[in-house]
């Protein structure tokens, strides 16, 4: 099986890099955070309070979850919008914490990449602690403007100030939780796309693929 993973904070790239690389070698792309963010849809949805480890637990459990490659629905409803609206994005962080949640997305990833033969990977703790055995594991980052730029860009809002302080909260909630925070993995590469299009990292990520291959 084949696994390449990339993780990365907010607005890194990791969404465009990875489809664009995995367009590029023939591969399927999953993005592991729509995962998250659709668990927080159903959260807000049943009322369920964000840090109620068990209940949450129960949620991510049971619910319908279906991810394509810009497509996310929930228990038969399409949600790919709601996903990435605000009530979803500030109230993600903490559902991304639990350990219960955490537990149920690790085994649906791990049989999303059996069944797929393998793919693209993108997320916070792919190569660190979901498939830390991944032909290529990635740390993609950007300057703090950079990746406000982006995000806001992607969400066609204009008040960059404010995405990027809720980027930041994110990035430190990401990274400080006590299970699987974000981190660069071990026996990863960094890759800084502040001053790269979106070709010119991909170029870089296939070079690194086939001098593996
Ligand atoms: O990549 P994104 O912004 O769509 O991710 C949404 C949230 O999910 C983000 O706050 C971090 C969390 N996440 C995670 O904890 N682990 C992953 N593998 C992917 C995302």
């Amino acid at each position: 099986m084949r696994v390449i993973a990339i993780d990365g904070p907010a607005g890194s790239g990791k969404s465009t890099i990875g489809r664009a690389l995995a367009d590029r070698l023939g591969l399927t792309y999953l993005d592991t955070g729509a995962m998250y963010r659709a668990v927080a849809f159903a959260v807000l949805r049943d009322g369920v309070a964000l840090d109620d480890d068990i209940a949450v637990g129960t949620i991510a459990r049971g619910i319908d979850l279906k991810i394509g490659d810009g497509f996310v629905s929930v228990d038969g409803v399409d949600v790919t919008d709601e996903v990435r609206g605000p009530e979803v994005s500030a109230a993600v962080s903490a559902v991304a914490a639990l350990p219960s949640v955490r537990e149920v997305l690790r085994d649906r990833q791990r049989t999303w990449a059996a069944e797929m033969g393998g793919g693209v990977i993108e997320g916070r703790d792919i190569g660190s602690v979901v498939f830390p055995d991944a032909i290529l594991k990635v740390y993609l980052t950007a300057s703090a403007e950079v990746r406000a730029a982006r995000r806001a860009l992607q969400l066609g809002e204009t008040d960059t100030e404010s995405i990027a302080k809720a980027m930041a909260a994110r990035d430190i909630a990401d990274s400080t939780r006590a299970d699987s925070p974000l981190v660069e993995p071990d026996g990863s590469v960094t890759v800084d796309s502040t001053g790269l299009g979106i070709d010119e990292v991909v170029d870089v990520l296939v070079e690194l693929m086939e001098s593996r291959s």
